[in-house]
């Protein structure tokens, strides 16, 4: 027989961010970060996970159609062991459970989005195959449990395993078994949140997340400051900006972490520029919008690229998503084909 699951798993986007390890092999951060779970709607993984004794021996994971080379990605190698290593404790104890642990897995995934654009292809990647073959081994592990192995597919995947308000704790274990996700509030708790994509661009990024944040680790001069006294105080701040559904302070937390991010990423030796001028209009834009309603209403974050996520409240869609397509979609260079936005809930 074939054994078979599928699922999916959401894109995240960090409102404080992630950037740089503490230890490489374990994926372990340098400091806690908390991110928006979207709508699977708009952006998310598919993958389906089976294994059979008629698959060839090896492993196999293909990607958009495309098969991948696993045995070159320790990552998911990792991810794999362990959920194997689980599935055989269970197998141990209960003689009568299929040996589904002894056989070779075929997975495969599909983005509908845009890899490596910066819009955490990763994290939705990492987490849908954790979940997925967690669901084919009947784990009976939750997703916090999971997230500690997501976490070592990328760091960012392990926020993908729970929806709403995310956050990871950076932890303070040398194996890594504290440093997991936690849900902080559940979407349901400010159903009025709302997150704008803006791709600016489909392209691959220039410096992979993995390789920029090393080169920040190693060279920046902000980076420690960042870590260790700026994020703490954020992570407590804007925690508390979600349980009161304070929009203007997690705007202005959120704005500011992203703009402290990109400073390290500037302050690193090569310099690593993920935003472009399309980028920079777009934060100009909301700093304008807010500046002429009077009250901040909009706020945006970029990760490891140049395509902007802006944050806004459903009542004021209207002014804010309309003044930014109006703007930034009329007649802007550099925008990589037609303008291309996704209006995701938070789910
Ligand atoms: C800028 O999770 O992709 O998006 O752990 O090396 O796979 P690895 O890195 P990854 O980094 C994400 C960085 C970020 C910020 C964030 O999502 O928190």
């Amino acid at each position: 027989p074939v054994y078979r699951a599928t699922t999916t798993a959401p894109v995240n986007i960090a409102v404080i961010k992630y950037w740089g390890k503490r230890d490489v092999t374990l994926n372990l951060p340098t400091n806690s970060s908390l991110s928006v779970t979207l709508s699977q709607r708009s952006l998310r993984t598919l993958t389906t996970a089976s294994c059979s004794a008629n698959y060839p021996t090896a492993d196999t994971l293909s990607l958009n159609g495309k098969p991948q080379d696993i045995q070159s990605s320790k990552r998911t190698l990792a991810c794999l062991s362990n959920l194997r290593a689980l599935r055989q404790a269970i197998e141990d104890a209960d003689s009568s459970l299929s040996k589904l642990s002894a056989l070779p897995l075929r997975i495969v995934s599909e983005n509908n989005f845009p890899t490596a654009a910066g819009l955490a292809s990763s994290a939705a990647g990492f987490a849908a195959l954790v979940r997925a073959v967690a669901n084919l081994y009947q784990l009976p592990q939750s997703p916090r449990d999971l997230s500690r192995i997501a976490r070592q597919g990328s760091g960012s995947a392990c926020r993908s395993l729970m929806g709403g308000y995310v956050a990871w704790r950076t932890g303070e274990l040398a194996d890594g078994s504290d440093s997991l996700a936690e849900e902080v509030a559940p979407a349901s708790h400010w159903p009025e949140m709302r997150a704008l994509v803006l791709v600016v661009s489909a392209e691959k990024k220039d410096v992979p997340s993995t390789e920029g944040m090393q080169t920040t680790v190693e060279t920046s001069s902000l980076f420690a400051t960042r870590a260790q006294a700026v994020v703490p105080e954020r992570m407590t701040a804007i925690e508390e900006a979600i349980q009161n559904r304070d929009f203007p302070r997690f705007a202005e937390i959120t704005m500011r972490d992203s703009n402290t991010f990109h400073a390290t990423c500037l302050d690193s030796w090569p310099p690593i520029f993920y935003m472009n001028d399309v980028s920079r209009a777009a934060v100009r834009l909301v700093h304008d919008i807010n500046r002429a309603v009077g009250r901040t209403v909009c706020a945006y974050t970029f990760d490891a690229g140049p395509n902007a996520v802006i944050y806004y409240e459903e009542k004021d869609s209207a002014l804010v998503a309309g003044t930014v397509k109006a703007i930034l979609g009329a007649d802007t260079e550099g925008w990589d084909g037609p303008f291309n936005e996704s209006v995701a809930n938070v789910t």
